[in-house]
């Protein structure tokens, strides 16, 4: 086997360093949410940082997120295009990587992992309805000028209702790559085992899967399409406290959908608190997580240990789906009891 002393290990480290550490031609799936460069969110990001409350909330005066500057997108494609290259080299041919992004800094991502030599098969869309909305009211900055009151007043009801222009948002990309196949796409599966869609994996009504992917309750039309089901459990454990955790149920879906090989192996080098890796381990996969801060990497570990006592009582549920690997269920226990 491959990348021996990785496997099923969650690294912690720098990813530009840890990933030329890794096998080429390794790995099946890349499955990342990195650093969407806002703010501090970048790749110096520090726990401290980033997790204390009073820092989190205001940034120079703007609440977290809203800060704009024209370097953040060039600095986010120089460094993504280095992190980019490493992973074509580490997928086998066929192999795909999926990267989370902003609505707005979408277009440096997809760049850089385009010019990196990946094929761009498509854009995923995650779909919620809950989140702040980000535009900011002017009155703030109209009681600093230097006019009377009465001008002030008359400033504010002129502009009642227009606001800086961030609307709330309601979606992330998904950019859908893929290191191209070897020969066809038929001769590519029979010697990489990885490269084609599971259009058995259904969403919503027993549907085609989409490139539309929800996990909420939307309304109805939307769910009949698009709804991925939930765990049933609460998902990320109490004592995850990462600010940027994703759906576990959207990150087994795009596991389901790609992974072929019972042996296959999901890498995420930005694995926060490690949901790549408990929906690779939940669906009786081979998993590599990076991250640069040890806080994170402790709460991946708790996860991951967590996820067998849990699977175990749901296992019979999780037999009778059909995830369309045919042999994971006979691996699921095998790793359920080594790890208990
Ligand atoms: C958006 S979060 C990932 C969250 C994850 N999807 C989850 O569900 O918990 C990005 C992660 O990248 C990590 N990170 C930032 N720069 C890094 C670097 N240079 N190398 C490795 N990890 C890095 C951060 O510590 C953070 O946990």
């Amino acid at each position: 086997m491959k990348n021996k002393k990785k496997i099923n290990k969650i690294i912690l480290g720098d990813s530009l360093e840890v990933l030329k550490n890794i096998e080429s031609n390794s790995i099946d799936v890349v499955l990342t949410d990195p650093p969407y460069f806002l703010d501090k969110l970048d790749n110096n990001w520090k726990y401290d940082n980033v997790n204390n409350n009073k820092n989190q909330q205001v940034i120079k005066s703007l609440p977290s997120g809203m800060k704009f500057d024209r370097e953040q997108g060039k600095k986010f494609y120089s460094w993504y295009f280095k992190i980019a290259k490493e992973i074509f080299k580490i997928l086998k041919p066929g192999g795909f990587f999926f990267s989370f992004s902003s609505p707005r800094l979408y277009h440096r991502m997809a760049s850089a992992v385009d010019d990196a030599g990946m094929d761009i098969r498509d854009c995923f869309l995650w779909l919620y309805t809950q989140n702040q909305a980000k535009a900011m009211s002017l009155n703030h900055f109209i009681e600093k000028l230097d006019i009377t009151s009465k001008n002030k007043e008359r400033l504010k009801n002129k502009f009642k209702g227009w606001k800086t222009p961030q609307l709330k948002s309601c979606f992330e990309p998904i950019v859908m790559a893929q290191k191209s196949v070897d020969g066809t796409f038929l001769n590519n599966m029979i010697k990489n085992d990885i490269g084609l869609l599971n259009t058995e994996i259904k969403v919503g009504d027993n549907m085609f899967p989409a490139n539309i992917l929800t996990v909420d309750n939307v309304n109805e039309i939307i769910d009949k399409a698009f709804l991925i089901k939930k765990p049933k459990k609460e998902e990320r454990g109490d004592f995850n406290i990462h600010k940027t955790v994703k759906p576990l149920a959207l990150c087994e879906h795009i596991i389901k959908l790609t992974a072929f090989y019972k042996d296959a192996v999901v890498l995420d080098p930005f694995v926060g608190s490690g949901t790549t890796a408990v929906a690779a381990k939940k669906l009786g996969l081979n998993y590599i997580g990076i991250d640069i801060n040890p806080e994170y990497i402790d709460i991946s570990l708790e996860r991951l240990n967590g996820i067998c006592k849990i699977d175990r009582k749901v296992k019979q549920n999780i037999e009778n789906e059909n995830f369309g690997i045919k042999v994971q269920n006979s691996l699921f226990n095998l790793i359920c009891e080594e790890a208990i």
